[in-house]
């Protein structure tokens, strides 16, 4: 069983300056949810009960989204704006939320060690804050149900097309399954010629503990950061690793376009604008200027 969640939100989102200099990336909203309040509900849809959030320099305002607000709760009960206020206590009430600070933003590996000492040694699933993935069976749940199969690393992958491997972390490997890939080679960035396969990693991971050890072990990469990924490829040494295609589609907001179609596909499925707005992205789009 998973029960603990880790989700790494310290990184400074340099593709999204200025908005990222004094606020954090994981709190852009999609509309009027910021995007690490959606990835903190997959979490809990899918039955964890204790997420660690790794936060760092200029990211409080994600420790006050998720704390209460008795002076907004007061002004909002005063105005008798009872939906509204039972939305901003439902957010405090969420689950068992922790905080860590990464110190110095040493990349997505180091983020993780930071919760060594939280899960102990307990598998745990990681969900990356600045990444939603919209899906009928929250995708944590869909990894924790393949982690109960397998009692191994499980990888949350989606395919992508073959020119855009070279952005990803990048799987290859044995199909058991039609979604289930045993993982022989891992590849960060590859060229379309080296890339093994087109499954990328979708930013939804169970790991086990020995990953804490081969994130030890593992030597900064790129940009002078602990790459996950090289230490997923010390982890294959020791321990199977599996891939899950995962069912269900992926919004990375860390990239400004990305963000946009973001915004634009949930304005969209939103019932009390969608004909408004649908009828204004028509409208817009046919007209020449
Ligand atoms: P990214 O790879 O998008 O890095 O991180 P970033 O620093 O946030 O953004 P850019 O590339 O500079 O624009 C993916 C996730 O991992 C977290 C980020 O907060 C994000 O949710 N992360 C990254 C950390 O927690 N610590 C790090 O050192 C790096």
């Amino acid at each position: 069983m998973i029960k603990k969640a880790v989700i790494p939100a310290a990184g400074i989102g340099t593709r999204f300056l200025p908005a990222t200099k004094a606020q954090p990336k994981e709190m852009l909203p999609i509309i009027d949810t910021p995007t690490i309040q959606y990835v903190v509900q997959e979490a809990v849809d899918s039955g964890i009960e204790d997420i660690l959030i790794i936060s760092g320099k200029g990211k409080r305002a994600i420790e006050d989204h998720f704390d209460r607000n008795f002076e907004l709760e007061y002004m909002l009960e005063n105005k008798n704006n009872g939906g509204v206020l039972n939305e901003i206590r439902r957010i405090s009430d969420m689950a068992n939320i922790h905080f860590i600070r990464q110190k110095e933003m040493k990349g997505l590996g180091d983020a993780i060690y930071h919760a060594r000492l939280h899960t102990g040694d307990e598998p745990f699933a990681v969900l990356l804050g600045d990444t939603v993935i919209d899906s009928i069976i929250p995708v944590t749940q869909q990894l924790a149900d393949i982690y109960n199969q397998y009692q191994q690393s499980i990888l949350g992958v989606e395919v992508v097309p073959q020119e855009k491997v070279n952005r990803y972390g990048i799987v290859g490997g044995n199909n058991i399954s039609d979604r289930i890939m045993e993982i022989s080679n891992l590849v960060e960035k590859p060229t379309v010629k080296q890339a093994p396969s087109n499954l990328a990693i979708a930013g939804r991971y169970i790991l086990t503990p020995e990953i804490y050890k081969a994130l030890e072990q593992t030597k900064p990469g790129k940009n002078n950061e602990l790459q996950l990924t090289d230490a997923l490829k010390i982890l294959l040494k020791r321990e199977n690793i599996y891939s899950y295609t995962i069912e269900g589609k992926r919004y990375d907001i860390g990239s400004k376009i990305d963000y946009l179609k973001t915004i634009v596909e949930f304005g969209l499925k939103r019932k009390e604008f969608s004909k408004e707005f649908r009828a204004f992205l028509k409208e817009r789009l046919s007209s020449k200027n």
